[in-house]
């Protein structure tokens, strides 16, 4: 009777294909009109990067990746398109940091630089550097663009309109440095190109992390927005944010009560709501605020602590209901719920939930890859992937072969893990920058 109620309850987060299909239609109905500037949530962004890589990239860079799960600094070597040699250390960022004025952070974010160089004995060397912003903005060109909003963990003040790159660029003068920021760049930019550098085939990034978002190679003639120095290429890759998918209001039809205690407890209510529904930040969240719900209505023995419930939970729930433990899960939730006594039944009954939100998040990622395969309409399309999600949840990308596959069954598609976008692909977007800048005078 239990299993029957809880079902019922969890009802709302069960996809079945007829609404799979209409937020396909929605998706691709939102996707033209961001690209023609038309109102729409997706922000469809122009990144300027006209090209993937063809092998020849050459040259030492610097990289600098902000927004995932790790904040680095990176030194890269390429010779003949190929990494020959990275450095790399990584930096921690404070709560204070993260939540303070914008100004502060980006003095950190140079003194990272320098402290890294310091430590290569670099200090005085003349380096381009390569800035993977994983955040929307609104870009001018390859090398520069402004915040729109932040997103997952991030909240710093004084930063709305503010040119992240020129931004960066300053403090790194203050310091008396000789670094370029050369190319601006989203982390889904950086995963489609060192993607590319893996597979030719490959057209589209995907990240599945702490947030998630996707870029793909478009007709240059379907962009509306291009700064007019800009000569017209061929194609170009757009970064579309699906994080905001629905900010708008289209895909209210989606929205559970669960959704809504998620968004009202993150640090950024009301925005970024499709984010909420697959990114790694938010899975943990979303755990909670079922068992929450479940134990409101007797059917799970206690409600779980905000914020001690992590996507990691979520993986291990499932990992260990493949097998057909529960003791782990009992005892994560256990702590969780402050002490509180968990059986094996409840157990159960959360790595059921576990499996419920696992299954809607590949299901919604899904619709939005099939929808780009649909539209792109190639023989054969790799989709690099990265981001914490993907490599450690132990059913997402069996889930997404699956759903794709269902979504787009005409379309043939590879599922490429491409780790190191803010690394190998912001150096070998520095180096595409370089060639496309040369060709051109
Ligand atoms: C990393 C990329 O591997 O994955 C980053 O190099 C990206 O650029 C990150 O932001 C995304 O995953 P997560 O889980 O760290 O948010
Ligand atoms: C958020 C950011 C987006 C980024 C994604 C994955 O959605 O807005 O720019 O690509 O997270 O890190």
């Amino acid at each position: 009777a239990r299993a029957i109620k809880v079902e019922s309850r969890l009802s709302g987060l069960v996809l079945c294909g007829a609404t799979l299909k209409r937020v396909a239609e929605v998706f691709a109905h939102e996707i033209e009109n961001g690209l023609r500037q038309k109102p729409s949530s997706l922000q469809m962004e122009n990144t300027y990067v006209p090209e993937l890589p063809d092998g020849t990239e050459e040259g030492v860079f610097l990289a600098l990746d902000l927004g995932g799960t790790n904040f680095r600094v990176l030194y890269l070597e390429l010779c003949g398109g190929e990494l020959v040699r990275e450095d790399v250390k990584h930096y921690h960022i404070s709560d204070e940091l993260r939540l303070g004025p914008g100004e502060d952070l980006f003095n950190f974010l140079a003194d990272c630089v320098l402290d890294f160089l310091r430590s290569e004995g670099m200090e005085k060397d003349e380096l381009s550097l390569g800035f993977t912003f994983s955040f929307p903005m609104k870009q001018h060109s390859i090398s520069s663009g402004e915040l729109i909003t932040w997103t997952k963990s991030f909240k710093c003040g004084g930063m709305a309109g503010v040119d992240v790159a020129a931004l960066l660029q300053r403090c790194l003068n203050d310091r008396g440095l000789k670094v370029t920021v050369q190319v601006l760049l989203n982390d889904t930019t950086g995963t489609l190109v060192a993607g590319a550098h893996l597979d030719p085939e490959v057209a589209i990034g995907v990240i599945l992390g702490t947030g998630s978002n996707g870029c793909y190679m478009e007709r240059a003639d379907r962009v509306v927005h291009w700064e007019s120095s800009y000569e017209r290429v061929h194609d170009v890759c757009v970064d579309i944010e699906w994080g905001a998918f629905g900010d708008n209001g289209c895909l209210n039809f989606l929205r559970t009560d669960f959704d809504e205690e998620v968004d009202r407890n993150s640090l950024l209510a009301t925005s970024f709501t499709f984010e909420k529904y697959i990114g790694g930040k938010y899975l943990g969240d979303l755990l909670c605020a079922v068992l929450g719900g479940l134990a409101r209505d007797g059917l799970f023995p206690a409600t779980p602590v905000w914020g001690e419930l992590q996507s990691a939970h979520v993986s291990m729930f499932e990992e260990e209901n493949s097998v057909g433990d529960w003791e782990q899960t009992a005892e994560a939730l256990c702590e969780a719920c402050g002490g509180a006594l968990i059986s094996r039944a409840d157990a159960f009954v959360a790595q059921h939930v576990a499996r419920v939100i696992s299954n809607r998040a590949a299901q919604l990622v899904s619709v939005c890859i099939a929808t780009l395969l649909r539209r792109m309409n190639r023989n054969h399309t790799a989709v690099a992937v990265d981001g914490s999600v993907f490599k450690r949840h132990p059913r997402i990308r069996n889930l997404m072969n699956k759903y794709i596959a269902l979504l787009a069954p005409k379309d043939k598609f590879t599922l490429l893990g491409a780790e190191d976008g803010s690394g190998k692909g912001s150096a070998l977007t520095a180096a595409i920058a370089a060639r496309v800048a040369a060709r051109s005078t």
